[in-house]
């Protein structure tokens, strides 16, 4: 369990540039679910990701992941516990151009000091998992835009961490590729993977797969509609 207690994020605290992002935002996300963070662009959807994925702090409330609260631990910690604990897809998959779809496959495993053969082993074997086992030694320039998709997942998994966090991850994808990547989150959920997608297509909220919306507006939590995409 993942949950966030009456945060605040202020960017910019002080300047004239000065902006709230989250206003008091209260969340949990159960292990071993699908939940989906929702609302209009600037609602602070992408704010609230990077405090759950433990990437950014609040400004003022807390964090607990498990019973620990993180939201004061030393960034050392924070950086361990993201590799650890978290894999991150983004937007546009953010994959490295000039390396191979298995090089950028074990980028995330790469500080952990792990035997590099025991990493590209594992990095194959996800690639195998998600039928790109005859891509491995392309760049990824050369991928399609599925199969980068496919491989932004995999590098996700590289770490196997109980907590995968998506930020947009269908923007960029056509209906066929978005419902592809749902299909794949749940079976992921099925071997007992918990999912925080921040999304503001339709498609992601309406799928069986989600067990939860989180609607944002303006920075706070709104209930939950069907116009709050
Ligand atoms: N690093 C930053 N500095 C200043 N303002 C920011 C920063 N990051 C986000 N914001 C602002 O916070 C608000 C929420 O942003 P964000 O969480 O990215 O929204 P969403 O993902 O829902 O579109 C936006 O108005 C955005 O401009
Ligand atoms: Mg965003």
């Amino acid at each position: 369990m993942i949950r966030v207690e009456n945060v605040t994020k202020v960017f910019n605290p002080g300047r004239p540039s000065e902006y709230v992002a989250l206003r008091g935002v209260s969340a949990a996300v159960p292990e071993n679910k699908v939940v989906v963070l929702t609302g209009p662009s600037g609602s602070g959807k992408t704010t609230l990701l990077s405090l759950l994925g433990c990437m950014a702090r609040p400004t003022s409330g807390r964090i607990h992941l498990g019973e620990r609260e993180i939201s004061s631990l030393p960034e050392r910690f924070l950086a361990e516990l993201r590799r650890t604990a978290f894999g991150f897809i983004f937007q546009s998959f953010n994959l490295v151009p000039g390396l191979t779809t298995l090089e950028n496959v074990m980028v995330p495993a790469c500080p952990l000091g792990q035997p590099r053969h025991q990493v590209r082993d594992r990095a194959a074997a996800l690639l195998e998992k998600f039928r790109l086992g005859g891509k491995i030694g392309q760049t990824v320039e050369s991928l399609s835009g599925g199969e980068k998709q496919r491989t932004a997942i995999a590098r996700a998994l590289i770490n196997d961490p109980p907590t995968i966090i998506a930020d947009e991850p269908t923007a960029n994808l056509d209906t066929a590729l978005s419902l592809e990547f749902l299909e794949i989150v749940g079976q992921l959920r099925a071997e007992g993977k918990t999912f925080i997608i921040a999304s503001h297509d339709a498609i992601v909220h309406e799928a069986q797969v989600v067990d939860q919306v989180i609607s944002l507006r303006d920075g706070m939590v709104v209930p939950a509609g069907p116009h709050d995409c």
